[in-house]
């Protein structure tokens, strides 16, 4: 297993800074789950200009990371969980192009996003609730625009347990709905979306996370 410093590098003091002074939890769930999730992987596949949307932003270190990249882009991170929306907000300071929303799906807007990403989200939705956000994010973007989603397919069977158990640390109050990669790319379909690119995104680490690049169909 590659377990390089590129694959476990720790999160920039750039971002971890935004969200001084937080409490122990907060500083083991900022570490941990930078060192887990491939924001850099995610960040290079997102367009530079315009706005984005990270739904389901949680703590919105995604968010920070893709406004830090570039100051042309400008990003809207909404989630629905009331505290990580207030650490998360805390964050913003003066900045111009990043902005933070307590919300769900209900408070989508039909406007133009360039690109939406969702890191680890998909899998906290119901069956019933997936395809109908995935109908409102379609209506959010663009014409060409692009939806990146990350999320856990059920194989390897022995990554997938482990992805498991450390989401389960990290999310203990949450229920979640894995789906195999096949049943999700069915989803994305039948939501207007036309998959591209799928990306093993486990960087060597026993994760059965997968990248998926989307378009509107
Ligand atoms: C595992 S966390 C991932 C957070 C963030 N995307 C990241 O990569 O660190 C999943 C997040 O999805 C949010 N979420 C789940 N269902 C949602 C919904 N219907 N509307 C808004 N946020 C939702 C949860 O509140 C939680 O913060």
């Amino acid at each position: 297993m590659d377990f390089s410093n590129k694959v476990l590098r720790s999160i920039p003091n750039s971002i971890f800074d935004l969200y001084k002074p937080v409490s122990r939890w907060e500083s083991f769930y900022l570490r941990t789950r930078w060192r887990l999730c491939p924001f850099e992987l995610i960040e290079s596949c997102i367009p530079l200009k315009g706005r984005i949307l990270d739904f389901g932003c949680g703590y919105g270190m995604l968010s920070n990371f893709l406004a830090e990249r570039s100051s042309e882009r400008s990003v809207v991170g909404i989630d629905m969980n009331s505290t990580r929306m207030e650490v998360a907000s805390r964050s913003v300071f003066n900045r111009k192009n990043i902005h933070f929303h307590l919300g769900d799906v209900g408070s989508l807007n039909v406007s133009s996003f360039g690109a939406a990403v969702m890191t680890d989200v998909l899998h906290h939705i119901r069956d019933d609730q997936v395809e109908i956000l995935l109908r409102k994010i379609h209506r959010c973007l663009g014409d060409d625009g692009l939806l990146a989603i990350l999320d856990v397919d059920r194989k390897p069977f022995w990554k997938f347990c482990i992805t498991y158990s450390i989401d389960s640390l990290l999310n203990p109050k949450d229920r979640l709905w894995y789906r195999p990669l096949g049943r999700l790319e069915e989803i994305l379909k039948s939501s207007g979306f036309q998959t591209g690119k799928i990306i093993r995104a486990d960087r060597g680490l026993p994760l059965a996370d997968v990248l998926l690049l989307c378009r509107k169909s």
